[in-house]
């Protein structure tokens, strides 16, 4: 073979393998999110490396035994972990990370709300840095690895690129958010939409009580958090603290596994709204009241629940979802017709305003149901109407690079869960590194991501992030 035919022969096996480190057949959704990240100064992401990924070595042993550390913080029996914010449980757990960042070199601090923060300080540390993180909370009877991959995973990668000879340029960060999960005070993303500069949650922390009517600010002060009502704007970050962030996580879907690519690289995450609704009846005793003159107020709600499963299948999409969690009946005697009923309503879509349809909907069929029942809908709140995050373009690109550097196939992928991602991408350009999960299950028990795929993510955000601090 002469040079030139063989030249052209290496070429055309390097496109290959390039097409081939790219599934399109499930990215085409994905690819049609993406959007210019206007708002943001462009960065063209550097084609050298900051490090050489021969270099990376993770010690996943080392973070196998934090996770299963960690995992004992827990107020329910192993398997299952429970961990409540400004619980005990999460104030012990919270020790624990602050205590595993030192151990990493890295500067702590800590808000009054309990976003923690650990920073390794970059040789240019004027320049904003490069962000990570996610949450360690977990709703009851949940797994190990939601959030927890995003937090131990990202102070491992950090231990990864402290092992190279890597001097960063801009620091690196690591974020544990508070409270990502709604079960405490019935909002999500708490630490990071109050980042992210969110007045409205400023204002209503002031007021919102848990379900054993503690106050948010009385919760936080008892784990340690010398908490006042003026401070709460005062953590609000600017939008030139960051340079950029990503963030680990594990898929909680099926796709990754099913199709067995290592990893996913999101360029959206879906919009999510939640609801909760308060109906009042009369009650009375279950023996006596004939049935024609019953309000029961727990079933409006359980035909309410039919409805918002009926109006999310309903919408002409399968990208609509509508879930009730929470239903509580009062006084909750099996010889007592409910007087009130309280549920709550979680519903989500890629498009936003579909999803603004559903919960148009559903606010229509409380209406109605409340109406025909006899019953007052003495509460009706949406409590979060989100819109949908895209992805920085130059942060996908940025994880692609480094997959293929690591040579790690890929997805582009939408995340049907919310993150604190969808907030930090409100002041900063956004990335997210998905890793396969076992059946995709999350939120409970059973939830599993193997070493393998850990190593993979952790690699992967190690790569992004020295390559993102080199801009
Ligand atoms: C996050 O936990 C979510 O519910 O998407
Ligand atoms: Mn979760
Ligand atoms: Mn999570």
């Amino acid at each position: 073979m002469d040079a030139k035919l063989s030249q052209v022969f290496v070429l055309l096996l390097s496109a290959l393998f390039i097409a081939s480190l790219s599934d399109t057949s499930h990215d085409e959704q994905a690819r049609k999110t993406m959007e210019d990240f206007s708002g943001y100064p462009a960065f063209t992401p550097h084609s050298c490396l900051s490090i050489s990924p021969s270099s990376l070595s993770v010690d996943i042993q080392g973070l196998q035994r934090q996770i299963e550390e960690l995992s004992s913080f827990s107020d329910s029996p192993a398997p299952t972990v429970t961990r409540i914010l400004y619980s005990e449980k999460d104030v012990l757990a919270r020790r624990y990370i602050k205590s595993l960042m030192a151990q990493a070199g890295l500067s702590v601090r800590e808000d009054s709300i309990g976003n923690i923060f650990g920073r390794w300080i970059g040789t240019e540390a004027a320049l904003p840095a490069v962000a990570t993180g996610s949450h360690i909370d977990a709703i009851p009877y949940s797994g190990k690895y939601d959030g927890i991959i995003g937090v131990l995973g990202a102070i491992e990668a950090i231990n990864v690129l402290k092992r190279t000879d890597l001097q960063p340029k801009r620091s690196l960060e690591v974020i544990m958010f508070t409270s990502e999960e709604p079960t405490r005070f019935g909002i999500s993303c708490l630490g990071s939409r109050l980042l992210a500069g969110s007045e409205e949650l400023a204002h209503a922390l002031k007021q919102v009580v848990d379900g054993q009517n503690i106050t948010f600010l009385e919760a936080a002060q008892s784990a340690g958090y010398a908490i006042h009502q003026e401070d709460l704007t005062s953590i609000f970050l600017r939008k030139d603290d960051y340079f950029s962030f990503v963030e680990l996580h594990i898929e909680q879907g099926p796709i990754l596994e099913n199709e067995g690519v290592p990893i996913g690289i999101v360029t959206a995450i879906a919009a999510p709204a939640s609801i909760t609704v308060d109906f009042e009846g009369n009650g009375g005793h279950a023996g006596a009241v004939l049935m024609p003159s019953r309000n029961d107020a727990g079933l409006a709600a359980a035909e309410l629940a039919l409805a918002v499963e009926k109006h999310a299948m309903d919408s002409g999409s399968l990208d609509t979802v509508g879930t009730v969690g929470v239903l509580e009946l009062h006084p909750g005697a099996i010889n007592s017709i409910p007087s009130k009923a309280h549920i709550e309503i979680d519903t989500r879509d890629i498009d936003e305003e579909r999803r603004n349809i559903v919960v148009n909907e559903i606010h229509q069929s409380a209406i109605r149901i409340a109406e025909k029942r006899g019953v007052k809908l003495s509460k009706f709140k949406i409590v979060n109407q989100d819109p949908p995050a895209l992805s920085s373009n130059q942060i996908i690109s940025t994880m692609e690079d480094a997959a293929k550097q690591l040579n790690l196939s890929y997805n582009l992928m939408i995340s049907r869960a919310y993150h604190d991602s969808l907030f930090m991408a409100r002041i900063t350009p956004m990335g997210m590194i998905f890793i396969p999960c076992y059946k995709g299950y999350s939120h409970k028990p059973e939830e599993y991501t193997s070493p393998e795929n850990i190593v993979n993510g952790v690699k992967m955000l190690a790569l992004t992030m020295a390559n993102l601090s080199s801009e």
